[in-house]
């Protein structure tokens, strides 16, 4: 993509409503715009991390052994009363009258929906385990939306759900989605404590959330500095072997707690020593839950079990805020000039800088990268303005490509280019010939 014909609406002036890293750089840079208070547009280069993100989580949802689906953004009210949150829902539900008078709602999540399906389309224990999910907008009408994606009203979620017929399986299940959790994250440079939780309003017996570290987060993370090391990709998972998966769960839930009760800090200190206490603050990115038969019994999801008698199926729900972790990864990832995108999430893989367009040498060299790197299946972003190189340093700190190559005519003299990160690790002047061969090996993330 040249920069010049890219859509990519920058702001010069740090905008005032934004109180938090992520949500002024998103807008600085160009990836959203509010449409109305919590309702984002996805700008170009927003849309490409959205994706990028999108299709990590999806890949491991379908490793754990989920399958996708789509179920509409609009429910009928119908459904809700069965399980009896229409009401209990609150102000948080959009609710809607169609022309014919019928009650219909903005799915703030999906249980009861999924159910619904479910039961009119499942018989027999042999159906059984399934694991089914979807990526769709869902509305929560927040009192107070603010950080900007991070706490918005309409937002981007990943839910699965799982159906077993009985307790044992549907541990199992929690515990695929909990390890597919713990890589979803880690493949997106992040660090996702799990910690036990309160379940609220979606009810049942066992959850966790998944926290990114972040000094501006809203929860309270209590933890064993050991858990931070942990390098789950490194781990070989088998889903098929509970045993194995349990075993990867306990390394990361030797220290967990309640986020928000008081009595955590003093657990913490009677189970962990001193040295290796960690006390921060993170941002929620996912949430796992375990709740049996509270919308299957309701809602009649039975099954002929294997002896002909009839069984309530056992669930679970998981969550990702696929939206919400655009703007916890750039809380993670940023410094004073802009963002600092991880390999596996960036909208772009490198940026060309041209110090000097129109000129010849320049320009051919450019071309040469930017043709050369796209063949190599990069995604490049091309500066090719006629702007100041002042002026096109500042915009690629901030828009956070992980590689840069710089192309001026003074290096090019000497048949040098710059090969720089984003993060500060690499800033070399090698040949043209080098560098593109350092790139086209760089793993993608
Ligand atoms: N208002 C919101 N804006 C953006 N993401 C959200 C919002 N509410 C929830 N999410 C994301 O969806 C995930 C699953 O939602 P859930 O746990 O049901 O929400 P909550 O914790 O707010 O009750 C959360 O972990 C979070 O990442
Ligand atoms: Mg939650």
């Amino acid at each position: 993509m040249r920069l010049s014909q890219f859509y990519l609406p920058t702001l010069k002036e740090t905008p005032k409503e934004a109180e938090i890293a992520s949500h002024r750089l998103m807008l600085r840079a160009g990836m959203v715009r509010q449409s109305s208070a919590g309702i984002y547009t996805w700008l170009p280069l927003g849309h490409r991390v959205l994706r990028r993100i999108e299709q990590i989580v999806r890949e491991e949802q379908d490793h754990a052994g989920a399958q996708e689906m789509l179920m509409p953004t609009i429910q009928p009210a119908e459904v809700w009363r069965k399980s009896g949150r229409y009401d209990d829902y609150g102000p948080e539900m959009l609710r809607i009258i169609d022309r014919h008078e019928r009650e219909l709602l903005y799915g703030p999540t999906n249980e009861e929906l999924i159910t619904e399906i479910f039961a009119a389309t499942v018989r027999s224990y042999r159906d059984l385990p399934k694991m089914l999910y979807h990526i769709q907008w869902k509305f929560r009408d927040e009192v107070r939306p603010r950080f900007g994606v991070m706490r918005g009203r309409e937002f981007l979620m990943k839910d699965c759900y799982s159906f077993d017929l009985d307790y044992e399986g549907a541990v199992r299940s929690y515990r695929k989605m909990f390890v597919s959790y713990l890589r979803t994250f880690a493949r997106m440079g992040l660090k996702a404590i799990p910690m036990e939780a309160a379940t609220g309003p979606i009810g049942g017996d066992l959850s966790h959330e998944f926290i990114v570290l972040a000094p501006t987060g809203e929860s309270a993370v209590f933890c064993d500095r050991e858990v931070l090391d942990i390098d789950v990709l490194s781990e070989d998972v088998d889903y098929g072997d509970d045993g194995a998966l349990g075993a990867v769960i306990d390394r990361f839930t030797r220290v967990y707690a309640r986020t928000e009760e008081k009595h955590v800090a003093a657990d913490f200190e009677k189970t962990v020593p001193e040295a290796r206490r960690y006390e921060g603050r993170g941002i929620e990115v996912g949430q796992v839950f375990y709740f049996g038969k509270k919308y299957s019994t309701p809602m009649g999801a039975v099954v002929t079990g294997p002896d002909g008698q009839a069984v309530t199926v056992e669930m679970g729900s998981y969550g990702i805020g696929v939206s919400r972790l655009v703007g916890a990864i750039i809380e993670a990832c940023h410094d004073d000039n802009g963002i600092i995108w991880p390999d596996a999430v960036a909208p772009f893989d490198v940026e060309i800088i041209n110090l000097r367009p129109g000129d010849e040498a320049c320009d051919a060299a450019c071309m040469e990268a930017y043709a050369k790197l796209q063949s190599a299946g990069k995604d490049v972003l091309y500066d090719d303005r006629d702007e100041r190189p002042g002026v096109k340093f500042a915009d690629a700190d901030l828009i956070g490509i992980p590689w840069r190559m710089v192309i001026g005519p003074r290096g090019i003299k000497d048949g040098k280019v710059e090969l720089k990160r984003r993060d500060g690790t690499v800033a070399d002047e090698v040949s043209l010939a080098v560098a593109l061969d350092r790139l086209a090996a760089a793993a993608r993330g």
